[in-house]
């Protein structure tokens, strides 16, 4: 095994600003790192943003600004947001770096020299949108693109091309020789199936617009710019130091791309072609994952249904966002971001598994052995830490074949186990039977799970991980990672510190829906409802015709109501201690006549009666004169 790890994000855009989509291909980006970097390896993790091409172009002038001016403002909102989103990138590239341009120019020089680029017409339509060029079979109806839908317009011009057709071969042939290459298997073989299909020539340079990179002095041919993907996929080589000094190029044979599915084609098929065309090794590994969607629709400004990562971060944590992130969807398919899910997660796995897990330790080691805690061995938890070295040598494979998720699940079944293992062997009948021995062994056990958990969990938690180490007295570094871990090693005794607890349960959505994007900072702290969610609620005035006391109960009357409808309403009401039945016989109450039937002591009740409570009791709410019967409250 190599001891080297370079991933790479996709470079994002800058015609629009990040969103959850982005947020996510970049922390799986950021996991990958970590991780590596806690097993001790040579790690490089690159990201940034792709700023030349006719739709920045436009999208600039949209704006009456220059291209650049616009790149590095969104350029900057991006690299702002990894920022604080604590992202461990080591370089955050973009394409309008200088070493960037000049490894694209030299690539095209290579490749020219070698004949894989000869000058042609080009004669097809082409999607601005996703600066991508399609022929006339995968066109949707009136000529509009197949992936996003809008029109393509028709290009003929001069163009150089990249001789695609002669890579097919050879492409195939690697496909086939790994499995794993492209993940999930089941894109892989859609991207197989493209290529046997058969390749054509593909157009590399553009002469429309101006806003890309010139070709090489040598090819004497200024009207042209380079064609936006063959400039952006070689930003993973000219990260590393391609064109220049080439000090960081000992990564490039270590190379994992993490992509979204949309844009497998270009990194499966073009830059696999391009760098075989080039003589340099191909990547180990490409990974696509799939797309957030939002109520199971896609995200877009127009929609107004794009979901800021910062305020989601903001309201829930990062750590917790980034854990529903990877937790909640496999790798590799679609996910739909909703605030219960997260909601639940916080709530279930955080607070109540591994929070409350911690608390219960730091509890009782801190009550009956002021947190110093020693157990030679431990002969009473045999099958437990069995069972914990099993579940922890089958991490590691889940990780490397990005199942990020299941992964996650095995992980948990660790936490389980320790507040399992707690409830059962009830340390505080023990401690009553001065049996302090066994608890602190019990204490031992579990202190050495959350220790092996904490190293596991780091690089998708990092900070909360750093916590639960600081209470155990152990770190979260190489060293310690291969004795816990790979080694299998337990610890004899712990040294804890009392810390706050993890994680705050959650009630009730701290996001305003369906617009996380956008509620604003009042609205998502307060619980207004709009007008909409107001109508829906039906209140009516009616007479009282009949009310008699519940059996057994002091607080409960039965009242029948006369809403108009015919026949009264029953409804059971809490106004017991305050109101006499009798009393209330003849006069009119206000009523919610539209809530859900529920029982109240077996009865059956059909309503709502309205009532005001303050320090002086209950009293009805009634109109201010007589009304008919049913007359709706407005
Ligand atoms: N610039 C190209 C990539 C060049 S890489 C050499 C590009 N940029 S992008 O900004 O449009 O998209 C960047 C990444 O974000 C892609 O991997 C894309 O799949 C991902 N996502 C954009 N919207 C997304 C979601 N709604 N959900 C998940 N990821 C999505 O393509």
């Amino acid at each position: 095994m190599s001891d080297r790890f370079y991933v790479t994000s996709p470079i994002y855009y800058v015609n629009d600003i990040p969103h959850i989509g982005h947020a996510y291909s970049t922390i799986v980006c950021d996991v990958l790192a970590r991780n590596a970097r806690l097993k001790g390896l040579d790690t490089y993790f690159l990201t940034g943003t792709d700023e030349h091409g006719q739709k920045i172009e436009q999208a600039a002038r949209a704006k009456n600004e220059t291209p650049k001016a616009y790149a590095d403002k969104i350029s900057g909102e991006f690299r702002r947001l990894w920022d604080r989103f604590e992202i461990t990138y080591n370089r955050f590239i973009r394409t309008t770096d200088p070493d960037h341009e000049l490894g694209v120019q030299k690539a095209f020089e290579i490749m020219l020299k070698k004949g894989d680029i000869y000058k042609g017409e080009f004669e097809g339509r082409y999607c601005v949108s996703c600066e991508t060029f399609w022929s006339d079979s995968q066109l949707l109806e009136g000529g509009a693109c197949p992936d996003c839908g809008k029109p393509t317009t028709l290009l003929k011009e001069e163009n150089y091309f990249f001789r695609m057709s002669a890579y097919q071969d050879r492409l195939l042939k690697w496909y086939a020789s790994d499995e794993n290459l492209i993940l999930p298997k089941s894109r892989r073989n859609e991207v197989v199936r493209f290529v046997e299909s058969g390749l054509e020539d593909l157009s590399i340079t553009r002469t429309t617009f101006e806003w890309g990179i010139k070709l090489p002095k040598s090819a004497n041919d200024p009207k042209h710019v380079i064609y936006v993907w063959l400039d952006a996929l070689m930003n993973y080589l000219t990260a590393l130091g391609w064109s220049g000094d080439e000090k960081n190029m000992r990564f490039w044979s270590e190379t994992t791309h993490v992509i979204g599915k949309d844009i497998l084609r270009f990194h499966a098929v073009y830059w696999i072609a391009f760098l075989t065309s080039l003589d340099l090794p191909l990547p180990k590994r490409i990974a696509a994952h799939g797309w957030w969607t939002r109520d199971g629709a896609k995200m877009s400004k127009s929609k107004g249904n794009v979901i800021n990562p910062i305020e989601v971060a903001d309201a829930y944590g990062l750590e917790p966002f980034r854990y529903f992130l990877l937790r909640d969807v496999p790798f590799g398919q679609d996910g739909d971001f909703g605030q219960k899910a997260l909601i639940d997660r916080i709530n279930s796995d955080l607070a109540n598994d591994l929070g409350n897990l911690l608390n219960r330790l730091l509890g009782m080691a801190e009550k009956y052995f002021a947190l110093n805690i020693k157990a030679v061995n431990l002969p009473r938890f045999g099958e437990e830490k069995k069972a914990i070295d099993a579940i922890v040598s089958s991490l590691d494979p889940l990780f490397e074949a990005m199942q990020l998720h299941r992964y996650l699940e095995e992980l948990w079944k660790i936490f389980v186990i320790g507040n399992k293992t707690i409830t059962d062997f009830k340390p505080w009948e023990k401690m009553k039977a001065n049996q302090s021995d066994q608890v602190a062994e019990l204490l031992v056990f579990v202190a050495n799970l959350l220790a092996k958990g904490a190293l596991l969990l780091a690089p998708i938690m990092p900070k909360k991980c750093d916590e639960i180490a600081l209470a155990l007295g152990v770190a979260i570094d190489a060293p310690t990672r291969k004795s816990l871990i790979e080694q299998g090693g337990w610890i004899a005794s712990f040294s804890l510190t009392k810390i706050e607890p993890l994680f705050a349960r959650v009630e009730a959505p701290l996001l305003n829906e369906p617009n996380a994007g956008e509620a604003s900072a009042n609205e998502e702290k307060s619980n207004l409802i709009g007008i909409d969610e107001f109508a829906k609620v039906e209140l009516k005035v009616g007479a009282v015709v009949e009310a008699k006391k519940v059996e057994k109960s002091a607080k409960l009357l039965l009242l029948q109501v006369n809403l108009g409808e015919g026949k009264p309403r029953q409804i059971v009401a809490g106004i017991g201690e305050f109101y006499e039945p009798e009393a209330l016989i003849g006069t009119q109450v206000c009523v919610v006549a539209n809530l859900k039937p529920a029982k109240l002591m077996g009865i059956d009740s059909y309503g709502m009666v309205l009532a005001i409570k303050d320090q002086n009791g209950l009293r009805l709410a009634r109109p201010e004169s007589a009304a008919l019967d049913g007359s709706p409250i407005k």
